[in-house]
């Protein structure tokens, strides 16, 4: 089975959050177990690896606005081929732009015609978040059976349908309400949502709650209608368990028990000159879906009992908070992404934190767990189906209130040696591998090309 992986980034060579990080771990699984694997990802500006160049020229593709030299280079790792389609608009240093609508249509409309040049035909295209919505329309017409797996619904990828043919190359009879027309827009989430045979969300929880107005982004209706079709389905995400592993994780003095992680503690609070207090941490996007909001709000309860450590950036109204914050002398903010400090931080702290307003998986509290550190979550999506009670703790409402009650709630457990340490080694035990996953994935794929294409209309 040749399975075509279509995505706006995969680690290493591309990465803003968990999207990138199941891209660098979900193939390399599937082609393990047999599959033909190839993911297909924009050709950024800043990706150094050496990525050798198959084909350059001009692609010829439906629409009237002209796409220029397309370039396409490959680089075969783990047995996964790693095709990057190259396009002006992609020229620049960084992932996400303003423009990102512009940006990716062009992607969209590339990536057949770049396969069909390099010779590679899926039997399935497996299509991830809105930056693939046009892809999987694009095959669903092109009679390739897709799937289409849904990260994060608050990005759609919408803008206002002035000439929708032009720009995509679809037909004029996809812009109505069953189609990709949203709120007089067009919408590219709604495009993988409407043409593919199978969507899936990344965790079970998240497939129920966004059929609901609370969580569904204004697709609400039309994702009931896909449940009801046996259409739409979680499959919770597994975690990268040889780049997250204690015991030979080279960024930090490596542990394989609660105990050990002592030195890891240690070391952190020398890093930021920290007293003795717990650690609770996070590493995260800064943004109002993560909930960082209500952790900054808590920092002047939190601070009582902890020492808080933050890693992410984002939004720079919360980053400006937290650089007025990292003044307090117990706190520590680190703007940015920096791969080997989030080791040190989820092997050093003692809790971390995911308020999330929503969390269609989230991978942050698995690997805390992987490493010992307690989670203290928001009941929503993938931290329900990841986080068991007896393990970490969990709140129900997006408050500062409700955050700082179960942070309450996990310092009075940590004072009781005995319960933290069995908790953080029953953490430790837990399995998020891929495996389990990776199955599900090929049989929903065999599923797919099993049963017959779906009519258009
Ligand atoms: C998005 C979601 C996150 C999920 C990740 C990978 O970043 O916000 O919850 O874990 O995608 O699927």
């Amino acid at each position: 089975m040749r399975v075509v992986h279509v995505a706006s980034e995969v680690f290493p060579f591309s990465r803003s959050g968990g999207l990138g990080d199941v891209l660098g771990a979900l193939p390399a699984q599937q082609a393990r177990l047999g599959a033909e694997v190839t993911v297909v990802s924009p050709w950024y500006a800043d990706i150094t690896q050496p990525v050798r160049e198959l084909w350059r020229g001009p692609l010829t593709v439906p629409g009237t606005v002209a796409l220029g030299d397309v370039r396409v280079g490959e680089l075969v790792q783990d047995g996964v081929q790693f095709l990057f389609v190259g396009l002006g608009a992609f020229d620049r240093p960084g992932l996400y732009f303003p423009d990102d609508v512009w940006r990716f249509t062009q992607f969209g409309r590339a990536v057949l015609p770049a396969l069909e040049r390099v010779g590679v035909r899926p039997d399935v295209l497996h299509g991830h978040d809105w930056q693939a919505g046009l892809v999987v329309a694009l095959a669903r017409l092109a009679g390739v059976r897709a799937v289409f797996s849904v990260h994060n619904l608050q990005y759609q990828g919408r803008w206002n349908l002035i000439d929708g043919t032009g720009w995509t190359g679809l037909p004029d009879w996809v812009y109505t309400h069953e189609g990709l027309e949203f709120h007089g827009d067009v919408n590219l989430m709604k495009a993988g949502l409407v043409f593919a045979s199978q969507v899936t969300t990344v965790s079970p929880t998240y497939a129920q709650e966004i059929t609901t107005p609370e969580y569904g982004e204004g697709l609400e209706g039309l994702l009931i209608r896909l449940t009801h079709e046996g259409r739409l389905s979680g499959v919770l995400n597994g975690l990268d368990q040889a780049r997250w592993d204690p015991r030979t994780d080279a960024d930090i003095t490596p542990f394989a028990d609660p105990a050990g992680k002592a030195a890891c503690g240690a070391a952190l609070r020398a890093e930021y000159g920290l007293d003795e207090a717990p650690i609770l941490a996070t590493v995260s996007r800064l943004a109002e879906q993560k909930g960082m909001d209500l952790l900054i709000g808590a920092l002047p309860e939190l601070t009582r009992d902890w020492n808080v450590v933050v890693l992410g950036g984002g939004d720079p109204r919360l980053e400006a908070a937290l650089r007025e914050w990292d003044a307090h002398p117990r706190v520590a903010f680190a703007q940015g992404m920096n791969e080997p400090l989030a080791h040190r931080i989820y092997a050093g702290a003692d809790a971390f934190a995911m308020p999330s307003r929503f969390e269609p998986c989230g991978l942050s509290q698995m690997i805390a767990m992987r490493y010992g550190t307690l989670p203290v979550v928001r009941e929503t999506g993938g931290l329900v189906d990841t986080v068991p009670h007896e393990v970490g703790f969990r709140f129900g409402p997006a408050s500062v209130q409700g955050l700082v009650d179960a942070c309450a709630a996990a310092r009075s457990t940590f004072d009781d040696r005995a319960e933290w340490t069995a908790r953080a080694a029953e953490a430790m035990s837990l399995d998020f591998s891929w495996d389990g996953p990776t199955r599900e994935y090929l049989g929903l794929y065999a599923r797919v090309l099993s049963s017959p294409l779906r009519p258009l209309t």
